[in-house]
């Protein structure tokens, strides 16, 4: 396993910053050119060899010394904004400054403290994981988000925010799946694109990654990752399309990963053929932290810059271009691109850095955007909401030791997180305090047995607490109902596992039967709130209690947002953006996840490369059949369909009406709530082609919308619009994005299995689309 540099503050190799300065002229005198005053060809023109080389590397990571990944090419990288991932090289000479790049996507992940710096702290908004954040299916609340999250980092001097990540959800047990949005490719990309825009607006640039069929952490350096063209286009790189598209992010991050014998960083086809000539990006692309294998190869494919940058790829392409086996015009290209970059950011135009962002205002936006992405997966006797004053015996060591988000660079320095006891004391009910106390010695015992493990990587969970039968007889007796949390952690470099992760734990199956039962038979309910980050597994269980909330990792605000939906103040409105199967044998993916090794030592896993990986390869050979386009087309029985999500009221709907434009349609609907409090719906539009010889999904996604607020008896009328190039499929033998002809069946459902209106139109000629 590879351990990386943690984020304390090292002198890292300066060996070649000294050989820079006696290679670089080292003064400016009035013909030398200037980023921003003069054309920026000039600049690339005046720049030495060793310059341009500089500009195309990062400058290092924090704690590189001849590590794993060898010395860094520049100075200290952490001295302008601790704990940040990486910088580029100033040329001062050259008026081209530093810029500084730190991690999100669940919030800003710089240090939150700083060993020389003003006596401050630094601390950033932990705002909800990724996969919460989608089942709110409410862009313009992710775009405010990102707004937020944009904010601080122009408040902490960050220029470039390393997030959205969109990679799919294939399979469950992908470790980094929670920094991720949904196992559909359209929620993917207009989330990512949402959070693009939000974060833009302040000025601050945003890198999409990792593009693309990043899908799990097993051996992410070298995995070669086998898909046809029909999968990539429709599932993986789908996501990526919108989001480039719809909101221009200024930079894309390359994966780690291989795809089809090619590292994504060194592959001329995704980086020049599909993201810069059919998709029009015209930012930057750079690496993933040291991805990829051969930096003249990364250089040429367009992957304008090699992050955080080593010594080694340094030496690789002077010697490269001394020799002519590197074009310099390459050089000059990727160094352009970079330099356009670089005139964008706040740190070139001198803007102040305040260091104070608006915590507390970010602080009401996190929790809005936590009670809005909750999912409510079942409520019978309506066990909720939760009548006001209610007492709460509160199990689960989740519950006291609250799982805000996940780890690795996904995870945020937050000032405070909320637990649920104290989320819901706040909001007047009382909860059980001999349980709490129980708790809170049994976490800290158990933390105090914990090995020591990297602070980087998810700790080992703690064994669940099983309170003993008098202790749950104390409990019902003084209570008037049982809450017990599940909890879940997982990061980067570790995929979940299947037992006591994705299943329950013994322990924990054991708590949720002994609780159950107690409470039943005194006739009292029992919630369940999932404090996870991914899929578990929920049918062999979910039948002993009355309550499932599904309140994913909610960012710091956790115990006040998860009260806010318990307590029936916010009505859950969310909807799964995966599907939760009955089984995880029942994913397609099952078959072939995370992937084999290959026998001996990768040969292509050389230069500054890391990690103990191992050469290795996945077959992609659930192809397109990915979450709902396969359960849904092969009738597979599941736990919660993708789409679904309960709320505290009803609704229906009525009057589709569909108009033709364009090849593509509007259709409209109308949705009442029926039930007895306000809420909000979710409503999501699928379409199903006819019959043909590609091989189709029973139905895809292919637009959503939800309402406002609507009280009791109100209604709203819905519109959506499905552009003619949504309708279509990639043909990989016409090599083109069709929609054949024959009679289209347009869904509006509450959810992918919950058909509420149904209208047909028909598509005469064969629309077709170049990549
Ligand atoms: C992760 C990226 C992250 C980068 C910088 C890599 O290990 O895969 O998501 O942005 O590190 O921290």
């Amino acid at each position: 396993m590879a351990s990386k540099p943690s984020c304390s503050r090292t002198a890292s190799a300066l060996a070649l910053a000294a050989s820079m300065q006696m290679t670089t002229p080292a003064v400016a005198d009035d013909s030398t050119p200037r980023l921003g005053v003069s054309p920026i060809r000039e600049v690339i023109q005046a720049m030495t060899l060793e310059e341009k080389v500089a500009l195309v590397l990062g400058q290092g990571m924090a704690g590189m010394s001849g590590g794993m990944q060898g010395p860094g090419v520049g100075v200290d990288t952490n001295s302008r904004v601790p704990g940040a991932a990486g910088t580029t090289f100033p040329i001062a000479r050259l008026g081209i400054p530093s810029i500084v790049m730190a991690d999100g996507p669940a919030g800003l992940r710089i240090d939150p403290t700083r060993d020389d710096g003003p006596n401050q702290t630094f601390h950033a908004t932990a705002f909800p994981i990724a996969s919460l954040l989608a089942s709110s299916w409410d862009d313009a609340l992710v775009e405010r988000v990102g707004e937020a999250m944009g904010a601080e980092a122009a408040a902490y001097g960050v220029d470039v925010f390393l997030t959205p990540a969109l990679n799919l959800h294939r399979y469950p047990l992908g470790g980094r799946n929670f920094e991720y949005y949904s196992e559909d490719p359209l929620v993917s990309g207009k989330m990512a694109a949402a959070m693009i825009r939000g974060i833009q607006s302040q000025d601050v640039v945003t890198s999409a990654k990792h593009y693309a069929a990043n899908n799990h952490e097993w051996n992410r350096n070298t995995i070669n990752v086998k898909v046809s063209e029909r999968a990539l286009r429709e599932l993986y790189l789908k996501g990526f399309e919108i989001a480039v598209k719809e909101s221009s992010p200024w930079t894309i991050m390359t994966s780690y990963n291989r795809i089809n014998g090619t590292y994504t960083s060194e592959s001329p086809w995704l980086l020049q053929d599909v993201l810069r000539d059919q998709w029009g990006f015209e930012g930057v692309v750079m690496t993933d932290w040291f991805a990829g294998a051969d930096a003249v190869k990364q250089m040429q494919a367009g992957n304008d810059l090699l992050m955080p940058g080593t010594q080694s790829q340094q030496q690789a392409l002077l010697n490269a271009a001394r020799k002519g086996q590197l074009d310099v015009q390459v050089l000059d290209r990727n160094i352009e691109r970079i330099l356009d970059l670089i005139m964008r950011t706040r740190t070139f135009r001198h803007e102040p850095v305040s260091n104070k962002p608006d915590l507390d205002a970010h602080a009401q936006i996190s929790r809005k955007a936590a009670t809005e992405g909750m999912v409510l997966l079942k409520n019978e006797r309506d066990a909720l909401p939760l009548a006001a004053g209610k007492k709460l015996a509160i199990f689960g060591n989740s519950a006291y030791d609250i799982i805000i988000g996940g780890t690795g660079s996904g995870d945020v320095h937050e000032a405070y997180s909320v637990a649920l006891p104290e989320g819901m004391e706040k909001d007047g009910y009382a909860t059980d305090k001999a349980l709490s106390q129980a708790y809170a010695e049994h976490i800290k015992a158990a933390k105090a047995r914990r090995p020591e493990t990297n602070p980087f990587l998810a700790p080992p969970p703690l064994p669940e607490l099983v309170p003993t039968v008098e202790q749950i007889d104390a409990a019902v007796a003084a209570n008037d109902v049982g809450v017990i949390t599940i909890g879940r952690n997982s990061g980067e470099f570790i995929d979940r596992k299947a037992k006591d992760d994705f299943y329950l734990t013994e322990a924990e199956q054991t708590l949720v039967r002994n609780v159950s039962t107690a409470f039943h038979k005194a006739g009292k309910p029992v919630v369940v709130v999932l404090n996870i980050g991914g899929v578990i597994e929920l049918a062999s269980w979910r039948d002993q209690v009355d309550a499932i909330l599904l309140a994913w990792q909610p960012g710091q605000e956790a115990g006040h947002a998860m009260a806010d939906v318990l307590s029936g103040k916010v009505n859950p409105s969310g909807k799964l953006t995966d599907t939760f199967a009955l089984d995880l044998k029942d994913y397609p993916a099952a078959e072939n996840f995370p992937g084999v090794t290959l026998l001996g030592p990768d040969p292509a896993a050389r230069g500054g490369i890391v990690i103990n990986d191992r050469a290795a390869e996945v077959d992609y050979r659930d192809d397109i059949r990915v979450g709902y386009r396969h359960f849904n087309t092969w009738g597979v029985e599941v736990a919660y369909p993708f789409g679904y999500g309960l709320s505290y009221t009803q609704f229906e709907y009525r009057d589709l009406k569909l108009t033709r434009e364009d090849a593509g349609f509007t259709a409209s609907v109308i949705v009442t709530n029926t039930g007895r409090r306000a809420g909000k719906e979710v409503v999501q539009l699928y379409v199903s082609a006819p019959k043909n010889n590609l091989e189709k999904p029973a139905a895809e996604l292919r637009t959503y919308a939800r309402t406002r607020l609507l009280q009791p008896g109100q209604s709203q009328k819905l519109v959506m619009r499905a552009e003619p190039r949504g309708l279509t499929s990639f043909d990989p033998e016409a090599h083109r994005w069709v929609a054949h002809p024959g009679r289209y069946t347009v869904s509006v459902s509450a959810s992918s299995r919950d058909i509420r209106q149904q209208a047909h139109f028909d598509i005469k000629d064969e629309l077709s689309f170049m990549p």
